[in-house]
């Protein structure tokens, strides 16, 4: 029995040392040490023994089983680590190659220059505000001081829906619908970027729909002065501090008076070219003093505020600062005008 045992011992540890991966290990475990294997029909004969050798006997298949169990977890650990060894050595990776780069998207240009306008207003004290763009013809049209049949209503062809509601021809009926909040009390001081419609044809210079921003400021004591002022700053800091402004009389159903500004032309100096049309001037937006009818309509007493307003378009002023000949490029959405705005490049 003895010897049976040693046998067994040596075979599997020969058995053990040639396994040639952790499988064979296993099955090397379960034919040796197994309920089925060698070692326990060996056991079974110990009755057979006598009452000295029995436990001599025990301790010896103990013996033989603890150094079978002990050459099979050595042999794992080192199958193991030569599994890790591989893996590592298969998959290392060389850190050092340059990266393959990631496509960025980047903010549309008018995006650009809508928020650039925002957070300039915001500097100087204006909250945004936001208005419908389907809009009833009283906010649009009426509170504005155009009553049905004013001619001036031509100024904007429109797209109706019903007789009383239209797509919204300006981002003006915010300024009522703002005042109107505030009932009759000031101050008001807001600026609205949205989109507008009108029917017109489309061309390097028209579009059907487009983008205004409104500014408004209700309060006491608001002079022209503090609307030329607010422009200048506006100017400067969007096109450059040598640029120079001027103020032209014009007509705003909404304003009284009324103006409209322009800039001085930088590819010429002044001296006159084909982008300011040989003036050296630029016109770039319209304003001028709430008329009191459209205060008195939304709620506030004329005598004791006033107010400024003005409207631009954002398409134009990206155009001029950016130098783009032809409005279309905005709304096409080529991917090669449109990255030329990236700032990651
Ligand atoms: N709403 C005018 C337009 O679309 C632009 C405008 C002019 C807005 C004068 C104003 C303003 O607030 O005071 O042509």
């Amino acid at each position: 029995m003895q010897e049976r045992l040693k046998e067994l011992q040596t075979e599997a540890l020969e058995k053990i040392s040639t396994a040639a991966d952790l499988k064979e290990l296993n099955d090397i475990r379960v034919s040796y040490l197994g309920k089925k294997g060698p070692i326990t029909e060996v056991l079974k004969g110990m009755g057979k023994l006598s009452a000295e050798e029995r436990p001599k006997m025990g301790a010896l298949a103990n013996e033989v089983r603890d150094s079978i169990a002990a050459g099979i977890e050595q042999k794992q650990k080192h199958h193991e680590e030569a599994a890790v060894k591989q893996k590592l050595a298969a998959e290392k990776i060389d850190v050092t190659l340059p990266g393959r780069p990631v496509k960025t998207g980047n903010h549309h240009p008018l995006t650009r220059i809508i928020e650039e306008i925002e957070d300039l207003f915001i500097g100087m004290g204006y909250t945004v505000a936001e208005g419908p763009e389907v809009e009833k013809d009283y906010y649009n049209f009426e509170a504005l001081n155009l009553p049905k049949g004013h001619p001036a209503r031509d100024m904007q062809d429109s797209f109706y829906i019903t007789e009383e509601i239209l797509l919204r021809t300006h981002t003006s009926p915010v300024q009522a619908r703002t005042m109107e909040k505030h009932e009759g009390k000031g101050p008001v001081k807001i600026i609205c970027p949205g989109k507008v419609y009108r029917r017109d044809n489309d061309d390097a210079t028209h579009s059907h729909q487009f983008m205004q921003i409104e500014g408004l400021v209700v309060d006491e004591n608001i002079r022209m002065t503090d609307l030329k002022g607010t422009l200048e700053v506006f100017a400067k800091k969007m096109f450059g501090d040598d640029r120079e402004i001027r103020l032209r009389p014009s007509f705003f159903p909404f304003t009284e008076p009324s103006v409209e500004m322009d800039i001085s032309c930088k590819i010429c100096g002044g001296k006159g070219c084909s982008v300011c049309k040989g003036t050296g001037w630029i016109e770039i937006l319209g304003a001028g003093m709430v008329h009191p009818n459209v205060l008195e309509m939304a709620g506030f007493d004329s005598k004791k505020y006033t107010g400024f307003a003005f409207g631009m378009g954002p398409e134009r002023i990206a155009m001029l600062k950016y130098g783009v000949d032809d409005i279309r490029h905005f709304y096409t959405n080529d991917v090669r005008f449109l990255k030329q705005f990236s700032i990651h490049e």
